[in-house]
């Protein structure tokens, strides 16, 4: 299996548009030890031909012409299988409409996500130019289904979701109940091989089920967006705490590296970083922590083969 890292950082990016932290200041002034990143979107493939995105960032077409395997190979193609999405939030679903171009897509997600996604929603009639023009597969959590194309070929990957706690997107917030199903993590195994891949980019708290699930696999990709947990109140940027937004910090004695310290998995990346978070700065103690712990910090265009 392939996974190829087209974006790394949370919702905004880095730097973000209207952001005048030290880290964004560092980024645009060309720093080299902060390198700009786009937001959160990768690639997997078992055969280097067919690409899974988990999620669609909007940044999704530059994305998508920075690596020359998502390209099409004919007048009218694309190597992009399917999207799965892993929640509803904007920074994981705006791409979709940017793949509008009256091209099939086969997208998997939760029942909650594609209704929070399809309902009410008059943009999503740009992808219903003609019949078919979208396809939606359920992801039942806890059960594992073959990862097929858009023509019901084996890719040769398997999903499974996770219920994971999150929170619905912004904006869904008040207008419906909280269901299991508004955020997962997937489990992504390559068939021929067995590797398997966890991938879990939002995250408020390591549940059992889940921390079973990270057990299972070879490779993980877990919640970066922030080091501490009042890490925006601190740079008075924001009166919400990590665990509001639904993410786990990173650091403490409660946050995900200690508590994942024992993790079988030997590849350990943190992604969907946060414009705010030290780890952004190569140079910094807490990149050193993460990586005295064996986990990388995603950056654009790492890869990661299993
Ligand atoms: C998140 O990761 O918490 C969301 O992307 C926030 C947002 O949608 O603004
Ligand atoms: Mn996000
Ligand atoms: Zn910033």
């Amino acid at each position: 299996m392939r996974i190829k890292v087209l974006g790394a950082a949370a919702g905004g990016g880095f730097p973000q548009w209207n952001c005048g932290c030290p880290n964004c200041r560092e980024a645009r002034a060309g720093a080299p030890d902060a390198l700009p990143l786009t937001q959160e979107c990768v690639g997997i493939s078992a055969d280097g031909e067919r690409w899974f995105l988990p999620n669609a960032s909007p940044e999704i077409r530059s994305q998508i012409e920075s690596y020359a395997p998502l390209h099409p190979r004919g007048p009218r193609h694309s190597p992009i299988a399917a999207v799965v999405l892993t929640n509803g939030d904007l920074d994981h679903t705006l791409g979709i409409l940017s793949l509008r171009e009256s091209h099939p897509l086969l997208i998997y997600a939760t029942e909650r996500v594609r209704q929070g996604f399809t309902e009410n929603n008059v943009f999503y009639r740009t992808l219903m130019r003609f019949p078919g023009q979208v396809t939606w597969r359920d992801l039942v959590p806890g059960r594992e289904s073959a990862l097929d194309g858009a023509d019901g070929s084996p890719t040769g990957l398997s999903i499974e979701a996770v219920p994971t706690p999150g929170k619905p997107p912004v904006h869904l917030e008040g207008l419906e109940e909280s269901d299991p199903g508004e955020n997962i993590g997937v489990l992504i195994r390559d068939r021929a091989t067995g590797g398997c891949l966890a991938y879990f980019s939002a995250a408020g708290d390591i549940t059992s089920p889940m921390r079973a699930a990270l057990d299972r696999a070879d490779c993980v990709f877990f919640d970066g967006t922030f080091w501490a947990s009042d890490e925006l109140i601190a740079l008075g940027l924001g009166t919400k705490h990590a665990q509001d937004m639904a993410h786990l910090p990173v650091g403490g004695p409660d946050g995900s590296l200690s508590r994942l310290a024992g993790l079988r998995a030997s590849r350990r990346v943190y992604i969907h970083i946060n414009n705010t978070n030290p780890l952004l700065r190569s140079g910094s103690p807490e990149r050193k922590q993460v990586e005295a712990g064996g986990w990388k910090v995603a950056q654009d265009g790492m890869e990661v083969s299993l």
